[in-house]
Order: structure tokens, then sequence, then C-alpha cells
């Protein structure tokens, strides 16, 4: 039995005729560039994150570059985020012409560490970008109170808790914006490239709607030097569909992580994601951790069973930021979590049987002694 790391295809066929008509009214209303079914789609996601405003745009990264735009994040200004995450949260930083500043995770969630942050808070600093790792959100009381206190701005990067929950709030509805990537293999997914951004903020919005469309409210008259962030409107369609199957495939992440935890929370060596009493996790990845993580993955692999790694090198580490000279060590937290993550096959549609499969060759690989 093989077990894939996600099956998008299985999703794909339980709203197949829906989706097929989402298609064909786009097709025959020749809405392709934002337009009615994107607009619908923003009311429909404002109202699932329960904020006044949505903004489709064309990816997660657009959607983190250009919040941090609106607000002003521009040259000379830092802006602090975590070296564990996927490296569009610091692009977004480094294309605004700000520099991206790490604070370590915790060890528990995997998420900014609050105790950590007023370290690193400088009189360049403008804002802060707290990701929401794996599908739970981030500490935001001590977050937002420390912000305050300084008066910086907040922007969610919830690219991976859609309908995640801190204290019953919804994710991206705390910061000043909440940015989201439906990208195909997130919990809600396009079938191509989208995102969002959301707010509470009237004036954050106007500017994020203006920046997207080459900073124009009205066609031809340029305010602002925008860019083309459009979300398309066969995306927007499809999202819609999408949506009204939300909560219950959330539900059915968390059903498959409440049994990989039983399968697996008392084998020695193996560490399961810890959801905080103050969380609803949304299981975008399910992620263990262990010792010799590369062998494992080969090992189940030659079984058939397909993990990923979520992220194999923190952000400080990468070629890319080099430039910012931070060394092995700067993040020990994040080092030593990056090293030992798995990714286990995680989607709404996994059979009991794939769960057991997968956590019984686990637990044979780790009591077989090397
Ligand atoms: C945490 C995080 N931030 C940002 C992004 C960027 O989103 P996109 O790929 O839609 O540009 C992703 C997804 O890939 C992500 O997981």
């Amino acid at each position: 039995m093989k077990v894939p790391f996600l099956d998008l295809k299985a999703q794909y066929e339980t709203i197949k005729d829906e989706v097929s008509q989402a298609i064909q009214e786009v097709l025959d209303k020749t809405a392709f560039a934002g337009g009615p079914f994107v607009a619908q789609f923003e009311k429909e996601f404002a109202d699932f994150c329960k904020v006044p405003h949505a903004i489709g745009v064309g990816s997660g990264t657009d959607a983190l570059w250009l919040a941090l735009l609106a607000l002003g994040v521009g040259p000379g200004d830092e802006v602090i985020t975590v070296p564990d995450t996927f490296i569009a949260t610091a692009e977004a930083i480094t294309y605004c012409g700000a520099r991206p500043v790490f604070v370590d995770v915790e060890e528990a969630t995997y998420n900014m560490d609050p105790s950590k942050l007023e370290a690193a808070i400088t009189a360049k600093t403008k804002a802060m970008i707290p990701v929401h790792l794996f599908g739970q959100m981030a500490d935001m009381d001590p977050i937002m109170g420390i912000a305050r206190k300084h008066k910086l701005f907040v922007v969610e990067d919830a690219s991976q808790t859609h309908g995640a929950e801190y204290k019953g709030r919804i994710a991206g509805s705390i910061g000043d914006a909440g940015c989201f990537s439906f990208y195909p293999g997130k919990n809600l997914g396009a079938y191509g490239e989208a995102g969002a951004v959301v707010t509470s903020n009237a004036d954050l919005d106007k500017k994020i709607r203006m920046l997207r469309d080459h900073g124009q409210a009205k066609k031809y008259y340029h305010d602002l030097i925008g860019w083309n962030a459009r979300m398309d409107g066969l995306q927007g369609a499809i999202l819609s569909v999408k949506l009204r199957y939300l909560p219950a495939w959330n539900e059915a992440r968390r059903r498959n992580a409440k049994l990989y935890n039983e399968m697996l929370g008392k084998v020695d060596g193996v560490v399961i994601p810890q959801e905080s009493p103050q969380n609803k996790h949304v299981y975008h990845i399910y992620a263990i951790r262990v010792q010799n993580r590369d062998s494992l993955i080969s090992a189940l692999a030659g079984k058939d069973i397909h993990c990923g790694i979520h992220y194999p090198i923190p952000l400080h580490l990468q070629e890319a930021y080099k430039v910012l000279g931070l060394g092995k060590g700067s993040f020990p937290v994040a080092e030593k979590v990056a090293a030992e993550f798995v990714s286990l096959p995680m989607f709404a549609e996994l059979f009991e049987e794939q769960i057991a499969r997968v956590a019984g060759e686990v637990k044979a690989f780790i009591s077989t002694p090397v």
C-alpha cells in the first residue's frame, strides 16, 4: 500500500463537478484577471477569517510583500521574523528594501519565541512577522503586547494556518494584516498560484488593493507605483468552492493527527507535535522529530511511504542570506529542530490503514538497532 506525502487528486475527485462548473462560469463570463469571482471569494474569505477585508493577490509571497509595503516598510528598516520558515517570509522583507532580523523559535511549538523578541528590537525595527508554522499559531498575546509597546506593526504569516485558532481567534485576524498562501498543497489550495491579505484596517485594505493593481483605484489613474499582483478569476472561483469544504478538511487533518499521536506518542526517540491548549492546530504539516532523519526517510521511501522536510536549512544558513553574516549556532533551537524534522504523509483523505502503516514502519525503524 503506497502512502504519498500528499494526494491532490484524491481531494479533486471529491469536488470535481463543482470545480468544473465554477471554471465554466468563469470562462462564460471571461472574468480572468481579478473581477467578480475574485471579489466574491474575497468576501467569503474575509467572513471566514472574521475580518472586514480580504484582498486576493497572486501568491502568498505577494501577500507578504504588499502588506509590508503598504505598512510603509522600506530601506533602512528592520523586520523581525523567524529562521524556521519558507524563504518567502524573508524575501518579502528583502524585496521592500528592509533587513530581516531573526529570533529563535520555541522548542515545543516551533514558532517565534516571544521571550527572545525584545532583545532583537532596535531603533530601526518597523514590523514583525510571526509565522504560524505547520498549522499552529504563534503565541500572539505576548507578541502583540511587545509590538504595541514598541509601536511596531505585526504581519501574521498565516500561509500554513487557514482556519487555525488561538484563544478562539482565527489565524490572520490578530495582527495589522494576515497573509495567506493558496499554493496547491496548502490546507486551502488553489489550482495554480494565489494568495490573500486579510485586515481590519480599511486604509491598509485600500492601499493593498491599489498596490496589487499598478497603484490604481480607477483605471489608468495611477496614484502609487504598484505592481501586477492580482489574483486570477479561475483561482477565485475554485477557492470559493474549496472554502466550503475547508472546515471539514481541517477536522479530517486533526483526526489524522490524533491517530498518529496515539500510535507514535509513546515511542522513545520520536517527538510528536505538541498542540498548545490555547490553540486549534490544523496540521498543514505533521512533523515528527527523530535523530537520524535521513535514514528514516530513505527507509520509508523504500517501503513506498513518502515524507518531506520542512525545512532542512534555517534561513540564516541559506546561501542567499549569507550577507546577513549569521553563522551556525546563531539560533540553536531553530537549527536543532530543522535537523530533526520529518514531515509524515498528511492530508484530509488519508485512510486510517495508511496512517497505521506509516506509524508501524516508523516504529519498526526506530526500534531496530543500528
Ligand atoms: C510560511 C510560508 N510563507 C510564505 C509562503 C509563500 O507562499 P506562495 O508560495 O503562495 O508564494 C509559503 C508557501 O509556500 C509558506 O509556507
